[in-house]
């Protein structure tokens, strides 16, 4: 969903920016910024790209902060990340803290060509999973978006998370500071595909974290899943969208497998 090329087949998230800017880990953000005041993701059911910056007659509502980091690359990604291994990384970090502090900086001098600007309507917090960034290093981000930009009351403020890299202390917090949206990257609700993908969780933490959600009262979550993986069958895929559709998220989004170069899968 990072690319014009790839967006969700069936889903309703905002395009982000084609490519992201290659020099990660210590490039910055991020920003990103809709043409005219976007709708909620709810109810953006719009599969087309915005046009480029600087086509827009409106001054930016939404901000997509990209956090790249991910315990490890998924076979299928190639999306600018850095792969922080299974430990769960602390605020300390400095492949965390230099990037976030870069981040931070980078807001703060990003420039509008508005005289004025309105405050943010939505903000979206996308990986790499930014479920492993601290509550404390999200908030000091949403800080320097208020302070710079402002944030609406009732803002939508999303966030992507994996299964297995949060509890439900981390998404209390993260609600006590606006988080009112997770998007879930499920991806498929079979061991053996979960594995053959590479993902650091399997089908137990896919549960666990739904019930979290659940149980701190997160209502507005979503669920990622990918259509013609190596090995899914089409019974395999029906069973996915059954048990996704039993869980009751208020939005599903299906990506069909891209197979990129230089991914794991690509060397298929
Ligand atoms: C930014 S990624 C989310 C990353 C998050 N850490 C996770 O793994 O769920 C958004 C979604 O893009 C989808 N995706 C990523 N690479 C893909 C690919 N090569 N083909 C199809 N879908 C892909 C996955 O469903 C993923 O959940």
């Amino acid at each position: 969903m990072l690319k014009s090329t790839f967006v969700p087949i069936l889903s309703t998230f905002p395009t982000k920016p084609k490519k992201l800017p290659t020099k990660l880990p210590w490039l910055t953000i991020i920003t990103n910024t809709y043409t005219q005041s976007p709708q909620p993701v709810h109810q953006n059911a719009s599969l087309t790209t915005p046009p480029p910056f600087h086509q827009h007659h409106h001054p930016p509502t939404s901000a997509y902060i990209h956090l790249p980091f991910c315990r490890k690359r998924c076979h299928y990604c190639d999306f600018p990340i850095v792969a922080l291994g299974s430990t769960n990384p602390t605020d300390n970090d400095p492949r965390i803290s230099n990037y976030i502090e870069l981040l931070q900086r980078e807001i703060v001098s990003t420039r509008s060509d508005f005289d004025t600007i309105p405050p943010l309507e939505t903000v979206f917090f996308g990986g790499g999973t930014p479920s492993l960034v601290s509550p404390r290093m999200v908030l000091s981000i949403l800080d320097t978006l208020r302070v710079k930009f402002g944030v609406c009351e009732g803002a939508e403020i999303s966030m992507e998370m994996d299964p297995g890299t949060f509890d439900g202390r981390k998404v209390k917090d993260l609600m006590g500071m606006g988080v009112n949206r997770v998007s879930l990257g499920v991806q498929a609700f079979q061991e053996e595909l979960l594995k053959s993908c590479g993902r650091a969780h399997g089908v137990k933490e896919v549960y666990e974290a739904i019930e979290i959600l659940g149980s701190c009262g997160v209502e507005n979550w979503s669920v990622d899943l990918i259509s013609s993986l190596p090995l899914q069958t089409p019974q395999m895929w029906e069973e996915s969208l059954r048990l996704t559709i039993e869980a009751r998220p208020k939005h599903v989004s299906v990506y069909d497998l891209q197979v990129e170069q230089g991914t794991k899968f690509g060397a298929l």
